[in-house]
């Protein structure tokens, strides 16, 4: 997409000057495998070398062979050639296998290297950066690297080499006609560079709609049901054949300018040849040139020629890989906003309290989520949450797990902020349930292992049980080990959030946040899971946050939360004595099952009708 961070920062960055400084980043990935750098260096300094002597052959070919009509000559000349071609071959079978095996190497590295940065950066950061494009990145990005590495530079490195054999040898036969030849290498480097400038801009473009085409073709596809059910198949068609349109386009921009180069360089070089041959010729036929001489100095400029048109395609391989490398970088050193350099020692049963808390979404900066929010969690105590949607309920629980970090106010665990404890052993305490219930593609053992990774099979077990979820895990063909498709698509929203839960569970945390944990569930299995969880809280931290009232009736205190702050806190009873808000939310809730009594008039409906007890 096109307002995302990163693409815009890729397109923002013109200059020329810095174009390939971004894979300087790489040469920390292949420091660590530098004997086998030298080994395929060692090897690619030799292959050129035998090819280069071949020009040797080549003239003995000529002048000792044909020339002299000399069976020896030739011989000599094809034993010669026969022994340099196999010194390329073995050169060149060791300097192949050792250079792609750097280039996966490095790419794996890479891409692992990558992706353990990314587990680490704060959520936010996939806001603004969809998931589907940083995928393609560690894809896409990371193939042209390796492609990079385990050809192109090669390619350049052996083409620089053989490119300044050849001049070498080339003076050595016939200085005057080289000089020839490089009057042509300057013309033909100005518009190379020109055109692999061009290359490079046009490649990051390209990388960056594609990357955007997957990630569209992802979420579609995630959503499908919803697609096909509002019928905007043709809609989703047509968005996506735009989007596959414009990567074509600026493809074929690039495949154009490389076509150009290409031509360029060819066209140009061989008028050089011609003129050379044509001068060379003349010095042949004048009997001050063996023809043996000019055959070596062809194949020489052949070579030549020939390295330096690979030399110009490979910049712009190198141009477009800067590009890919640039990008994966940024990826590779993108912080995390959340700093984790807290080292105090962590207390154990402590009071969680919000003095004056107030946070804004980096994503909507003027209207804070939470503003003025005050709240004393008591160790071993529940406390549930209640108001409106939108109040900022679930927001709380992303600023306790540390998500995010408060824009302004304290968020404190035994009288210190969190930030000053280690970020893993402020989480070690907290389970979440969330409100949409997140499972992985596995089986049920998996997930609910999920909240634990040494719980043994029985404690997985076990947690499914307290969660309610064992009696539905049963009925499924092979239980526990029950695979549950992509995000636990083949179980109903209930059996997915029970699954939450028995993770939660698991995890065994010292507090624990239930979001909406029992919403999806109907009224019997939320009783016994509510009677499950009313053990499980006992003596435990608990933060509820729930609609449906009748839940949250028995917690120690209840918060009401009303667009971003706290505006009551206290009992059940207590906050329908006093508390309009609550007394709204109790009335409507307790009065609709009933049916027909309207908004207007439950919201003037006494506290007194309600129910003391559901
Ligand atoms: N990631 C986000 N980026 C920007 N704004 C957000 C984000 N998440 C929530 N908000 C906004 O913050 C406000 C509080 O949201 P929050 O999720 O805390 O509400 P809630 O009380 O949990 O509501 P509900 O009961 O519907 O779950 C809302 O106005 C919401 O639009
Ligand atoms: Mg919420």
């Amino acid at each position: 997409m096109t307002d995302n961070e990163i693409t815009a920062s890729e397109e923002n960055s013109p200059s020329k000057t810095k174009s390939l400084k971004p894979l300087r980043e790489l040469l920390q990935f292949l420091w660590p495998h530098k004997s086998r750098l030298i080994a395929a260096s060692v090897a690619l300094v030799f292959t050129a070398m035998a090819q280069l002597s071949l020009g040797y052959g080549i003239r003995i070919l000529i002048d000792q062979g044909f020339a002299n009509s000399s069976q020896d000559g030739l011989r000599q000349a094809v034993v010669f050639m026969i022994v340099v071609g196999f010194a390329m071959a073995s050169g060149a079978f060791i300097r192949f296998y050792l250079v792609s095996w750097l280039g996966e190497r490095v790419s794996a590295d890479l891409r692992e290297k990558v992706f353990n940065n990314l587990l680490t950066v704060h959520p936010g950061f996939y806001e603004k950066n969809y998931a589907g494009e940083i995928m393609s990145r560690l894809t896409t990005d990371t193939t042209l690297l390796q492609t990079l590495i385990g050809s192109s530079v090669s390619l350049a490195a052996r083409s620089t080499l053989t490119l300044i054999g050849a001049l070498i040898l080339m003076s050595l036969t016939n200085f005057k006609l080289t000089l020839i030849m490089l009057i042509g290498v300057p013309l033909t480097l100005l518009p190379v560079l020109y055109l692999g400038r061009r290359v490079r801009k046009l490649s990051n473009k390209s990388q960056a709609s594609i990357a955007s085409v997957g990630n569209r073709a992802g979420e579609v596809l995630q959503s499908i049901k919803i697609v096909q059910s509002f019928q905007r198949e043709a809609m989703e068609r047509d968005v996506f054949g735009r989007e596959v349109d414009i990567a074509f386009q600026i493809a074929r921009k690039r495949i154009q300018q490389r076509a150009w180069l290409m031509a360029c360089a060819i066209f140009l070089f061989l008028g050089g040849m011609v003129g050379m041959m044509w001068t060379g010729g003349q010095d042949v036929l004048a009997g001050r040139m063996s023809g043996g001489d000019l055959g070596a100095f062809v194949f020489y400029a052949v070579m030549l020629g020939s390295a330096f048109a690979t030399l110009s395609e490979v910049w712009g391989d190198l141009q477009r890989a800067a590009g890919a490398a640039e990008r994966l970088v940024e990826l590779l050193h993108q912080d995390s906003d959340i700093v984790d350099d807290g080292e105090e020692s962590m207390p154990y049963g402590q009071a969680v309290v919000a003095s004056d808390l107030t946070f804004v979404y980096p994503s909507r900066p003027n209207t804070p989520a939470l503003s003025g929010f005050n709240l004393t969690i008591p160790p071993g105590k529940t406390l549930a949450l209640v108001g409106p949607s939108g109040a900022g309920k679930s927001t709380i629980f992303e600023l306790l797990q540390r998500f995010y970090d408060p824009t302004a106010g304290q968020l404190t665990y035994g009288g210190k902020t969190l930030s000053d404890y280690s970020l893993a052993q402020w989480r070690q305490k907290l389970a979440l349930v969330p409100q949409s219930p997140i499972l992985f593609s596995g089986d049920i053992a998996y997930n609910i292992g999920y909240g634990n990774a040494d719980a043994s099979r029985e404690q997985i077990e076990a947690a499914a049980e307290a969660a309610y979820a064992k009696e539905f895990i049963e009925r499924l063909p092979n239980g526990l080990e029950s695979e549950i498709g992509a995000q636990g698509v083949q179980l109903s929203g209930g059996q997915r959030q029970r699954i939450a839960l028995a993770r939660a569970i698991l995890k065994n945390p010292e507090i624990l946040l239930l979001d909406e944990a029992t919403s999806a569930l109907d009224t019997e299995s939320e009783h016994y899971v509510q009677l499950a969880l009313s053990e499980l809280t006992r003596d435990r931290t608990t933060i509820v946050i729930a609609h449906r009232l009748s839940t949250i009736m028995n917690a120690d205190a209840i918060a009401v939360v009303d667009n971003g702050s706290v505006v009551d806190v206290g009992t059940h009873n207590e906050l329908l004595a006093r508390c309009g808000l609550y007394q709204r939310l109790a009335s409507m809730q307790f009065k609709e099952p009933d049916g027909n009594v309207d908004e207007n008039q439950s919201k003037v409906m006494p506290a007194t009708v309600v129910p003391e007890a559901v």
